[in-house]
């Protein structure tokens, strides 16, 4: 059994590619955000020698395996991913007030608000000069995805209209911010390994379930990891009081005939003053033991075996073997 970026792979030749691929994936990468300008440079590759988990080129190149992964679009397609993805981590970290990212301080942090979301765009637009060059229907997936993560972000922004469900309508929000890219990760490697439309749709809907998996994993570990770990400020969505799955089913809670006392207390401790340190900790602390996390962690384990169903119609092999144990991966992971 070895192992490429944690996931156990049984056949070592897949494992091998993998990896001699990813490898071609991180110099296309790191080519593709070099600047002449000097701060341009220098703030672009910020966050890629910062490190990151590559989680989406790497789906990409494993759902390209389904046909044949040896195309030179497939790396292209897979440095668009995770350009994006970059991109939207400037932006991102700006919106969350985020100190630190991949274990280094957030580009707003370095060089303020203006540089970070300029920087944000720069990467946007070399993901949008990579995916011109892999044609029309690669730039219509690429826009309708960006747009996807936009308003996923915009909804996660303004919250839910007063005749919406906050859970549901949170739901929606996580498909559309994370699910989306994850799903044209999968997406756009089958597509430019020349797979058949089925085969393509069926990563797709599978790529869109381990997103939403993966975002409410995402929203327990922001509570449960070690900053060491993820490389992120725990509590950072708890403090600038962006909504996260385990604080509205708290929330939902408490205001419901089930509440107790105890849940409208932790309410009331969330909704306090959390800009100290020691604050926060203590609410990080008390939710982070609420069954409302267990729940979450279910919602994400839910998601994940609806996604590995999706899989149903893919010869067993594998490269099928590899997409289950990737989707195992974002839903287990400690980072
Ligand atoms: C972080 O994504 C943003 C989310 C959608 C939760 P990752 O957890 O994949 O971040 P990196 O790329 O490894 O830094
Ligand atoms: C980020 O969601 C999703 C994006 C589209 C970038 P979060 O705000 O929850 O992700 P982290 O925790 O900062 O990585
Ligand atoms: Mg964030
Ligand atoms: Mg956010």
């Amino acid at each position: 059994m070895t192992s490429t970026t944690g996931i156990p792979l049984a056949d070592p030749e897949l494992a091998d590619r993998l990896t001699a691929r990813l490898a071609l994936v991180e110099e296309r990468l790191r080519d593709a955000v070099a600047h002449a300008d000097a701060l341009a440079d220098t703030a672009s590759r910020h966050l890629v020698n910062a490190g990151g988990k590559r989680l989406r080129p790497l789906l990409t190149l494993l759902t390209a395996e389904l046909g044949d992964g040896a195309r030179r679009e497939v790396l292209d397609a897979a440095v668009v991913v995770e350009l994006t993805h970059l991109a939207t981590l400037y932006h991102d970290d700006v919106m969350d007030s985020a100190p630190v990212r991949r274990g280094a301080p957030s580009a707003h942090e370095v060089w303020g608000n203006s540089v970070a979301i300029l920087t944000g765009d720069l990467l946007f637009a070399r993901a949008s000069s990579t995916v011109a060059g892999l044609g029309p229907e690669a730039v219509r997936i690429q826009s309708a995805t960006f747009e996807r993560l936009c308003l996923g972000q915009l909804h996660e922004t303004v919250g839910p209209r007063p005749d919406e469900d906050p859970v549901e309508h949170y739901l929606q929000v996580l498909a559309d911010k994370t699910g989306s890219l994850i799903a044209t990760s999968a997406r756009l490697g089958a597509m430019f390994a020349g797979c058949p439309p089925q085969v393509v749709a069926t990563v797709t809907a599978f790529g869109e379930r381990i997103g939403t998996a993966f975002q409410l994993a995402d929203d327990v570990i922001d509570l449960t990891s070690d900053g060491s770990v993820t490389g992120k400020t725990p509590g950072t969505d708890l403090r600038e009081g962006v909504p996260t799955m385990p604080a509205l089913l708290l929330r939902a809670r408490a205001a419901g005939p089930d509440g107790t006392d105890d849940d409208r207390a932790l309410v009331a401790m969330l909704d306090a003053d959390l800009s100290g340190d020691a604050a926060l900790e203590r609410a990080v602390a008390a939710l982070a033991v609420h069954p409302v996390v267990e729940k979450t962690r279910a919602l994400s384990v839910e998601q994940t075996r609806a996604a590995v169903d999706e899989l149903a119609p893919l010869p067993e092999g594998p490269v099928k073997e590899a997409l289950v144990s990737f989707a195992d991966l974002l839903v287990h992971r400690a980072s």
